[in-house]
């Protein structure tokens, strides 16, 4: 069937709804819902069968809706309205929630349903929730309406003739999410952040100056005055509620974009008394960590839970020498986790354009955060003792793609999506010794097509590429029991010692034949032309990636409808 994806942005939602149905052999094309003349032409242009949004935050306009099918993806169970579906969910601690594919009409959520698909309600932030449970349930009830759709006989159902428990709900207002911090437990700040968090957080105050706060973590032990600012820890900072206290990772201050809260308020901060963790690398108490290592007999772990995957210098840095620390331990095996909702999403975009709004450089931020990035992706190329694995819970990006795949093996959750191209960001060539790492799994062919296609690829389709070792399949917790129990048999291979032998001896001849060293030099010779050279666009892509600008046009790696050469009878 031809589908058409209508999307506000090409988000990992609509990322995975576009990649499942191309492996039904469907026929998918995107287009940004960015004026309603720009999807009549959309429309006018593919003839689509169906049309699917899975992130709209406006209607659909009447001319398109009244002559095709179009299934809205409404991140809520069936009689739910309104734009803060999740939001409203967390806060009334809903202990089921969903997703509704129904047809658009006049009102808006109010059309007939396709499909519905419930799920357990999880404590954690919005963004987490979305893109693990709403996406899968979002997965499985698009296909299924899909498939009913294509079989010409389904009647979707009024929502009127529905037992429904959902109802319409308003735009969730910063009133309501307000903390009173002379009041709030932690338990109700920690409820009140995540769910605001990615967007649009909660207004508040720090150091007297307005903000939104994001990326909040529990504290088992320090205490201090309830409002006050406390403590701080690398990035977080830690303020004290009646009860306890709560990690802020990261604030939006007036005017300016989303950062680590220490950097946010740089001046500020530094007045602050610093907590380091008391053991290092191990993991502690409930507390803000963001790298944390623990072991089990020969297999040691690394987990690194940085937010949105983005890797800055410093975190780099630091993961590099956890990493060093840990390559001294007596383990055989050794498992790169990530974060619950990111592997890594590469160099950190929003910490280097922080550096051209003050008195430093872009260019010099971008430079110092790549050189750190393939500083680690080396160390773990050149693990001589341990076989590296990287278990992919969750999605990955441009660099992060690559520095998974710089260790041994790469083992992916089946819902995982991974994006292992640049080109995005303005051009950007990349680094992480892709050049080596990529030919080397996937063939010189299929490396250029993936750089230059950039498409999101299933962790099914990347295992059949060759490009992962393994997928598997259930939900993180299960993920993570099975990559513990594949890392055990790993290390308890009879075989070990000879895999190791064969993996020092395969890099000794990859080196003599072509050192590291030249593939860094030359990745970063390109690189050095898209940070400091005369074509600005990767500082204009971050600039507009970073402040999140609005769309003006579909790509055209992704509007298929709109390429020269495309016929819509062909
Ligand atoms: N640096 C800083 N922030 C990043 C980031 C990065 N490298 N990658 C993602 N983010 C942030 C986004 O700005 C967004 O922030 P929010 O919390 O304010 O909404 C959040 O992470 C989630 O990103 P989003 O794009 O909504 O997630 P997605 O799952 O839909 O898409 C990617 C994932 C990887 C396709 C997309 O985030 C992306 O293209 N990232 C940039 C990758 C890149 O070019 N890295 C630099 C080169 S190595």
């Amino acid at each position: 069937m031809r589908i058409l994806l209508l999307t506000h942005a090409f988000n990992s939602l609509a990322q995975r709804l576009g990649a499942e149905l191309q492996e039904r052999s469907h026929e998918v094309s995107v287009e940004f819902d960015i004026a309603d003349s720009v999807t009549e032409e959309a429309v006018a242009l593919f003839r689509p069968a169906l049309i699917v949004a899975p992130y709209l935050r406006r209607a659909i306009p009447e001319s398109v809706w009244s002559r095709h099918v179009c299934l809205i993806v409404h991140p809520g169970i069936v009689g739910d309205r309104g734009p803060s579906a999740l939001d409203w969910a967390i806060a009334n601690q809903e202990s089921e929630w969903g997703v509704t594919v129904l047809q658009a009409q006049a009102e808006m959520d109010a059309g007939p349903v396709w499909a519905s698909v419930t799920f357990p309600m999880r404590e954690a932030k919005k963004s987490s929730l979305y893109r693990h449970e709403v996406t899968q349930a979002a997965a499985t009830a698009v296909l299924l309406a899909v498939q009913r759709f294509d079989s010409g006989t389904f009647m979707p159902q009024a929502q009127s003739g529905m037992a429904a428990r959902g109802r319409s709900r308003p735009l969730m207002q910063q009133a309501q999410r307000r903390i009173d911090w002379a009041h709030d437990s932690s338990a109700t700040v920690l409820g009140k952040i995540r769910a605001a968090d990615g967007f649009p957080g909660v207004a508040d105050t720090l150091f007297g100056q307005p903000c939104h706060l994001f990326d909040v973590w529990p504290e088992a032990r320090l205490r201090g005055q309830p409002g006050d600012v406390i403590a701080r820890r690398e990035t977080a900072l830690l303020r004290a509620t009646v009860d306890g206290a709560v990690w802020i990772g990261h604030v939006k201050r007036q005017d300016s974009i989303k950062l680590p809260a220490t950097l946010a308020f740089e001046p500020e901060a530094q007045a602050i008394a610093e907590v380091p963790l008391a053991n290092c690398w191990r993991i502690e108490a409930p507390t803000w960590q963001d790298i944390a290592y623990e072991e089990n007999g020969a297999v040691g772990t690394l987990h690194f839970e940085f937010y949105n995957g983005a890797m800055s210098t410093r975190q780099c840095e630091r993961l590099r020498a956890a990493l060093l620390w840990a390559r001294q331990r007596p383990i055989t095996v050794l498992l790169l986790l990530g974060g619950a909702d990111f592997w890594s999403n590469g160099i950190h975009l929003n910490v280097i354009e922080a550096a051209s709004l003050g008195q430093g450089s872009a260019a010099d931020e971008s430079w110092r955060n790549i050189n750190a990035m393939n500083d680690l992706a080396l160390e773990l190329i050149n693990t001589p003792a341990q076989i590296t694995v990287a278990a992919l819970g969750g999605n990955s990006g441009a660099g992060g793609c690559f520095l998974a795949r710089a260790c041994d093996q790469v083992w992916a959750r089946e819902a995982v999506l991974v994006n292992p191209h640049y080109k995005n960001m303005g051009n950007l060539y990349g680094s992480e010794y892709w050049t080596y790492s990529l030919p080397r799994r996937v063939g010189l062919d299929a490396a250029r097509a993936i750089m230059h296609n950039r498409e999101p690829l299933t962790a099914a389709r990347a295992l059949a590429i060759g490009l992962i070792d393994a997928c598997l399949g259930g939900s993180v917790p299960a993920f993570q029991a099975e990559v513990a129990q594949r890392a055990a048999a790993l290390a308890a291979a009879p075989d070990l010692a000879l895999q190791l032998a064969n993996k020092r001896e395969t890099r000794a001849r990859d080196e003599a034949v072509k050192p590291l060293a030249a593939y860094r030099e030359e990745e970063l010779a390109r690189m050095r032309r898209n940070f400091y050279g005369f074509d600005p666009s990767y500082h204009v892509a971050r600039h507009h990636f970073v402040r999140k600008s609005p769309a003006s046009w579909t790509p055209r790696h992704l509007a298929r409808h709109r390429d020269l050469n495309w016929k819509p009878d062909a």
